[in-house]
């Protein structure tokens, strides 16, 4: 996929999740690269704290806009939303052992919360609207998974919504493991180093997917240049066992092996075996392009149609990926980063 110079030209973009650590970001990328093009970026946040400091790093840049808000509050994201092009929408609940707790939080934010981004983009005929899901969505044995599964099925059915049939476009990006982000296995590895401690792991045969924030930026851009509605996008990502990772952090760590925490999973994968059957493949991702979108829109009157349909006999976890890499290089130093 290939990205367009011009896909944010004159164009207002609005992010959720932008004091987080992908949202924060593709925040970053887009002034990087785009600034000069585009006409304004709106942030969310409910925590007017984290939006100050946000601003403050950003005075520079008075095409941002700070908007103090809540998904889970439909009415001001229709005020917010009013007049915007592109959404990438990547504010969530993320926890994986929260939300076995309370899965009800989960629940108001990551679904109600993303029925309430869809209604508030239908009805301000926004373009392009992007969400960040997670493999964990795949097959989920956590409510964080299952959360985000029906955050994505509500995303691909307004593309077909009687208001909306594809005047707004929602599609996803369906990450791994993103390095460095906030709470992950990446920043405590980091923290235990510093204070020279011992880490607990779940399981020892433990595997991931991931991917670092600045591909992660890349891909969602190159998304956005791309998508038609309704896909599913998944970049091609590396899998490792998490031992691994540590040890290439942190050498001489000590590993303590704990029991299996609720909700977790021993290897992830990064597209169901349902989905299989609806999957094509470029160079640097996978799409999935669901049975309801292909009613409507054919695969073949998309860009698709030049895409390779993947094998049915393919296998997309975690454990088989490591399995087929062996010998490739994986560029593990990326984690040290
Ligand atoms: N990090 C990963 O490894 C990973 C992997 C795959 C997918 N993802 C997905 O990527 C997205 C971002 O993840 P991240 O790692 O950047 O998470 P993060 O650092 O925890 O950021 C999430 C952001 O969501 C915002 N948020 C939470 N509830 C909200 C609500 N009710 N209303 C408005 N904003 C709310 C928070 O902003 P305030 O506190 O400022 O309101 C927070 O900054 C999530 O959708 C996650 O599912 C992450």
């Amino acid at each position: 996929m290939l990205i367009n110079e011009k896909v944010f030209e004159n164009k207002t973009i609005f992010i959720t999740g932008a004091t987080g650590t992908i949202g924060s970001s593709i925040l970053k990328y887009i002034i990087e690269n785009f600034y000069n093009t585009i006409k304004e970026i709106r942030v969310l946040s409910r925590d007017e704290y984290k939006l100050a400091k946000l601003m403050e790093n950003l005075k520079n840049y008075k095409k941002v806009f700070p908007k103090l808000g809540d998904i889970r509050d439909l009415n001001s994201l229709r005020q917010y939303l009013s007049g915007v092009d592109i959404v990438i929408h990547s504010a969530a609940l993320k926890r994986v052992e929260f939300g076995e707790y309370y899965p009800y939080e989960l629940v108001k934010t990551n679904i109600e919360g993303t029925k309430n981004i869809t209604d508030a983009c239908i009805e301000n005929k926004v373009s392009k609207v992007i969400m960040i899901s997670t493999d964990k969505a795949v097959e989920p044995s956590s409510t964080y998974g299952a959360t985000k599964l029906c955050a994505e099925r509500i995303f691909i059915a307004s593309n077909i919504d009687e208001r909306n049939k594809f005047s707004t476009l929602f599609s996803i990006v369906r990450l791994g493991n993103v390095i460095g982000s906030r709470g992950s296995i990446f920043e405590i590895v980091k923290e235990k180093k510093q204070a020279n401690e011992p880490i607990n792991v779940t399981n020892k045969d433990m595997t991931r997917f991931w991917i670092t924030t600045e591909e992660v930026s890349r891909f969602i851009v190159k998304v956005i240049s791309t998508m038609s509605g309704g896909e599913i996008f998944i970049p091609k990502m590396t899998a490792t066992k998490v031992i691994e990772l540590i040890k290439t952090i942190y050498p001489s760590a000590k590993i303590i092996e704990t029991k299996p925490r609720p909700g977790e999973k021993i290897h992830e994968k990064l597209i169901s075996e349902y989905e299989k059957n609806v999957c094509f493949e470029s160079e640097d991702c996978f799409v999935v392009y669901p049975e309801i979108i292909e009613e409507i829109k054919p695969s073949e009157t998309t860009y698709l149609k030049n895409w390779k349909k993947v094998s049915n006999t393919l296998t997309f976890s975690s454990i088989d990926y490591i399995a087929k890499q062996k010998g490739k290089k994986t560029n593990l130093q990326k984690c040290k980063k």
